[in-house]
């Protein structure tokens, strides 16, 4: 294929929906064009890269970079499996990578990459069976909760018209207690159960939900805590239940609070991700709100369970505050991922914005 049909392919075929970066660099391995998932993977804009030495967009330490020296001289097609990438902002990938040299009209030769990033790919198959696990979940919490609350009625009910008939008020105490306790179960149950089934969309402005929750936040923390603020303002108001998405937030954010204790530091970053696939769905739009504190991290046993109710590393919590996070995301059809380190926690809140 010569070099200058690439770009009539990528107006009639839309290059830009692939999930595959792709790059089309002439003989001195300057950019000539390149498809939206390029751009994500590397960070940069079309407009910032066209021209540009691709050398210039990547970190030093690439060690496959020779490789594309290598496939122009040899005039070789080569694919390369697992292979490590460091954009310029210090991300670090793993990708499959195909360069394939073609013959260009004008210029000797042009080199077309093929990006296919694998961990993200890990981590999609990953969301969908953290999706999975928490549709079936909901089932066997929907059915435990009915088993228990009806009989709490009946004890509820009877430990009332006991305390009616008993002429000992000393003895009234006790079913005082039964009553209380009853209903202690009962508000534990529906928080298991979690957030309301039908949400109540308005136009969203994310960063008057996370505004919110900071001040909330400061107020309770009373001056012990700094809180970071790192905002995309082009980001556009989408659709979403603004009551539940505060719950969600609030919930990262005091479990970020309590982590990293009085001295700590919160950030809140927010991002707009293009072609984005959240729990095995491709979305134009998704944003991205990253909640990092420097607190000790999640302990290693908790992580593979964090989600699930009644899950906490905390004496006095009920363990019920992410997996009721997880689910307000899942009902906007989103996803909370987790990636924690000693000094370095950060929860991703993804929701699709869809128009
Ligand atoms: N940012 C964080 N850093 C370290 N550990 C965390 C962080 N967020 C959550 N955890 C761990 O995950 C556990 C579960 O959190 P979750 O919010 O579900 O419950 P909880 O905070 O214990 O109780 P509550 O129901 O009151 O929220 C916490 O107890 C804590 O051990
Ligand atoms: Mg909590």
């Amino acid at each position: 294929m010569a070099a200058e049909s690439l770009m009539d392919l990528s107006a009639d075929y839309h290059l830009d929906l692939l999930a595959t970066g792709v790059i089309l660099l002439d003989a001195h391995l300057h950019i000539r064009e390149l498809n939206l998932s390029a751009e994500n993977l590397l960070e940069v804009s079309a407009s910032r890269a066209l021209g540009s030495p691709l050398e210039e967009l990547l970190d030093e330490s690439n060690e496959w970079y020779p490789l594309l020296h290598q496939a122009l001289a040899d005039n070789y097609p080569m694919v390369r499996r697992a292979i490590p990438l460091t954009t310029r902002m210090g991300q670090e990938r793993t990708v499959d990578l195909t360069l394939s040299p073609i013959a260009g009209k004008v210029d000797s030769r042009c080199l077309l990459v093929e990006l296919t990033m694998i961990d993200r790919l890990q981590a999609i198959s990953r969301d969908e069976s953290e999706w999975q696990a928490q549709a079936t979940l909901k089932e066997i919490m929907k059915g435990v909760a009915h088993e228990v609350k009806n009989p709490l009625g009946g004890i509820r009910g009877a430990a009332q018209l006991l305390a009616g008939e008993l002429g000992n008020p000393n003895l009234q105490e006790y079913t005082d207690i039964i009553i209380s306790e009853v209903d202690r179960l009962r508000t534990l149950v529906d928080r298991m159960l979690g957030p309301k089934e039908r949400l109540e969309s308005e136009p969203t402005n994310i960063h008057e939900v996370t505004e919110h929750v900071r001040h909330l936040i400061e107020a309770e923390a009373k001056g012990g805590l700094s809180i970071e603020r790192d905002y995309d303002p082009s980001l556009p108001d989408f659709l979403a239940d603004a009551g539940q998405l505060t719950q969600a937030v609030l919930n990262l954010v005091r479990n970020a609070w309590q982590a990293c204790g009085d001295g700590g530091l919160i950030t809140l970053k927010t991002r707009v991700y293009r072609q984005f696939t959240v729990g095995g769905n491709q979305h134009k739009l998704v944003c991205a709100l990253h909640i990092s504190d420097n607190g000790p991290g999640v302990p290693d046993d908790l992580l593979p369970m964090l989600f699930l109710p009644m899950v906490t590393g905390n004496a006095k919590g009920t363990g019920l505050g992410l997996s009721i996070a997880q689910r307000i995301a899942n009902q906007h059809g989103g996803l909370i991922q987790v990636h924690s380190t000693p000094g370095d926690t950060c929860f991703t809140l993804l929701l699709p914005m869809e128009t």
